[in-house]
């Protein structure tokens, strides 16, 4: 697989043309963001750790029936997937309440929530990625009611899944957020899970592994990363 020009560069990852046009490159970065860039920072390996996480829980998900656009991890910072129209929605599922969610609603972090909450918002940095809610979907013409059923189905599978994968792992999934692009016609998850875009917390210590500990100068950021990724390579 021959790689090519780059065609993106966003705050965590860079994305490559390669000599195939429906697949493309897609490299870690160990550049680590907050706040909408509003703090920066590097966690040493993390892209390589982050490429890794990724590979693991795509081919899991891709196992169990979702589609990704996954294909294979080439070395330690690069994945090679398919080269989707991401959908400019981010998709958020919280099972515990932390983050925005106790800032935006006053809850106290830790809450476990009756119901898991799923929220969109509109993957715009300019603004900030604001909430929004399925009219503001149809009327931003960011997706057809189509493209929201099947990106709410395979969410809520996805939800169900990875939560009994980390469970197994003795780690909670306290909330996460995904990316879906289009390819070739069809809706599949894209972009990358790992501890940047998920929520993981050690069960029976509340240990956090994940970025919060960046976001909170908690340190000890490279150990979590690193904790995490040796428990899904089990
Ligand atoms: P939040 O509580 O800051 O809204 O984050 C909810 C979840 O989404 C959390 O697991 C971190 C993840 N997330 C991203 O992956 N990218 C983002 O830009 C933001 C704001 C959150």
């Amino acid at each position: 697989m021959e790689k090519r020009n780059k065609i993106y560069e966003g705050k965590g990852k860079i994305l490559y043309e390669t000599d195939s046009p429906d697949l493309i490159i897609q490299y870690f970065k160990d550049e680590a963001t907050a706040f909408n860039a509003q703090k920066k920072g590097i966690i040493d390996q993390k892209g390589v750790m982050n490429n890794k996480i990724s590979t693991r829980l795509f081919s899991f998900l891709s196992s169990q029936g979702i589609p990704t656009h996954f294909e294979e991890r080439l070395n330690d910072r690069e994945m090679l997937v398919k080269r989707v129209d991401i959908v400019p929605v981010e998709v958020i599922v919280r099972n515990v309440a932390a983050g925005s969610l106790c800032r935006n609603y006053g809850l106290p972090e830790g809450k476990r929530l009756p119901v898991s909450i799923f929220e969109f918002c509109y993957k715009n940095d300019d603004l900030g990625d604001p909430i929004i809610n399925e009219c503001h979907i149809l009327a931003l013409e960011l997706a057809t009611p189509e493209e929201i059923e099947i990106i709410r189905s395979y969410t809520f599978k996805v939800n169900d899944l990875l939560t009994e994968f980390f469970k197994a792992l003795n780690i909670e999934l306290v909330d996460f957020k995904l990316e879906f692009g289009r390819y070739k016609g069809q809706i599949i998850l894209a972009d990358e899970i790992s501890p940047d875009t998920c929520r993981l917390w050690e069960i029976g210590t509340g240990r956090k592994l994940d970025k919060d500990l960046f976001r909170e100068d908690l340190g000890n950021i490279e150990a979590a990363y690193q904790e995490v990724l040796n428990r899904v390579s089990i």
